[in-house]
């Protein structure tokens, strides 16, 4: 039984006084709780966003906005926004429309925009009269004091990017809803410059986070009860943190989290390919709990492209680097990320990106049409010439490489034995659980009494291109 007590005004806000009687045990509490003002955000994008929208949950928090998963309750709905590529803008586009709709029908309901699209097109969201905020990347310790300063006719922006910003002092709100597996950004930005890319444009210059602040964040999310940390960055391999007595590297930073508990499973996301270090790879063979994958995106088979695409790398450089990794990790699971049709992209070229595929044999990969995006190099210097038509065919043809790829080397695990750690029911098939394998491949094995969070060996008996069937 549970009775509100009673009710009080304080500076403006409700809080409520709750006293109820614990009916099992039969013993009284009493709670306080503050009518705390809602906050729904849909997110896009990458990993990256997923890890922001929960720092931006943990800021809101302090200026008394509470989760919401349901967008009709909410005071305050925003998009978390991605501009990697045109597709991912009309998409948000499109929500921006919904949530305005909303906003007829509520007055007094906010509408912000953050992240890339924020950061990227900044004036021309508010001009649109459809949103109240715009907030960059590095912006969002300033969203208190910009829904503050909201008022009917003053939306706010802040899109400035910063030096320093890491936000290594904020402990995120997990949004996952397993509780088993979370994402520590390690670092921000990107100093690449691929020549397609709008990343170093919207998430600004690379900036590695206190190692130490990375440490303590993974032991307070073991402490909680996960199981699984994936650090994050636009290129980890890169990650250097200098203090007055120490320098730590990304394989040190491995180390360092691999170390917090033995049970805790440390991944990572995404490698560079002219940046992946023998140290790193040795690093990951030396640590159990280090999972084997690297995602380790290509672009392209053809050196040409390579080269105009200022990966720094070229074809044989990137297959050396997986040939090393398979000569210390036999197991590792490898993944990437490919782009058709990039500027000038010929018949060959594509032809050695098809080849190159076929020789290394990705499990799985994250295959793209290229898409000119305003402002980047490419966007300036180069002709967006490979007709549409072209891109998607090229596309298609990727793609079906890859999925044949898949199935072999999903086809290939039969008979062995894997350890997974418990996700939880698998979606398909509720009566069976799911969990991934050290490879990154996803496992669906029954459930026997076996918990979430709990670890099971189980061995491979039959597979999709994507799924191994587990008994
Ligand atoms: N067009 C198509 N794909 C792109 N990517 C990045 N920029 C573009 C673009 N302009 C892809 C790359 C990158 C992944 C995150 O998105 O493959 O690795
Ligand atoms: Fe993430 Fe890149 Fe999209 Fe920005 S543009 S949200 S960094 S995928």
């Amino acid at each position: 039984m549970v009775n509100f007590f009673s009710v009080y005004m304080v500076s403006g806000s409700k809080i409520s006084l709750l006293i109820g009687k614990n009916k099992k045990k039969g013993d009284y509490f009493v709670s306080l709780q503050a009518n705390m003002k809602k906050a729904y955000i849909e997110t896009y994008g990458c990993q990256m966003n997923v890890n922001d929208t929960e720092v931006i949950f943990s800021i809101l928090r302090q200026a008394g906005y509470a989760r919401t998963e349901v967008m009709e309750e909410a005071d305050l709905v925003m998009a978390n926004t991605c501009s990697i590529r045109d597709n991912a803008e009309q998409r948000i586009w499109g929500r921006l429309d919904v949530f305005n709709q909303l906003r007829k029908k509520r007055p007094g309901l906010m509408v912000g925009i953050v992240g890339c699209m924020a950061e990227r097109l900044k004036d021309k969201l508010l001009d649109t009269g459809k949103v109240d905020l715009v907030a960059g990347p590095d912006a969002y310790r300033s969203l208190p004091r910009l829904l503050e300063a909201i008022g009917p006719d003053s939306p706010q922006i802040d899109v400035l990017l910063s030096r320093d910003e890491t936000y290594a002092d904020i402990t995120p709100v997990r949004t996952d809803k397993n509780g088993i597996s979370a994402f520590i950004s390690i670092m921000r930005g990107c100093n690449n410059v691929c020549s397609y890319c709008v990343v170093p444009y919207t998430r600004g210059a690379e900036r590695s986070r206190d190692a130490h602040s990375i440490v303590r964040e993974a032991c307070d999310v073991y402490r909680k009860g996960y199981k699984e940390v994936t650090l994050l960055g636009q290129n980890v391999d890169s990650y250097l943190w200098k203090s007055a007595t120490e320098t730590v590297n990304f394989a040190r930073l491995l180390a360092m989290v691999a170390a917090v508990a033995p049970d805790l499973r440390v991944r990572f996301a995404t490698s560079h390919p002219k940046d992946i270090s023998d140290e790193v790879i040795e690093t990951m063979a030396a640590h159990p709990n280090i999972c084997h994958h690297i995602h380790l995106p290509v672009q392209s088979g053809s050196s040409r492209m390579l080269e105009k695409m200022r990966r720094k790398y070229d074809r044989e450089w990137y297959l050396e680097r997986v040939a090393k990794i398979r000569s210390v990790m036999p197991d590792c699971g490898l993944t990437t990320d490919v782009i058709a049709g990039f500027c000038s992209e010929t018949e060959e070229d594509h032809a050695q990106t098809l080849s190159l595929m076929e020789e290394v044999g990705f499990d799985w990969a994250f295959m793209f049409a290229y898409s000119d995006r305003p402002g980047t190099l490419a966007n300036r210097t180069m002709q967006d010439d490979v007709p549409a038509d072209e891109k998607n065919r090229r596309l298609n043809e990727i793609i079906a490489l890859q999925n044949r790829k898949s199935l072999e080397r999903y086809r290939a695990m039969i008979g062995k034995e894997v350890e997974v750690l418990v996700e939880g029911p698998s979606k398909r098939d509720p009566s069976q659980l799911c969990g991934r394998a050290s490879n990154n491949m996803m496992c669906v094995f029954p459930a026997e009494g076996r918990r979430a969070g709990s670890y099971a060996t189980v061995t491979v008996v039959d597979s999709t291109s994507a799924t191994l069937i587990c008994k």
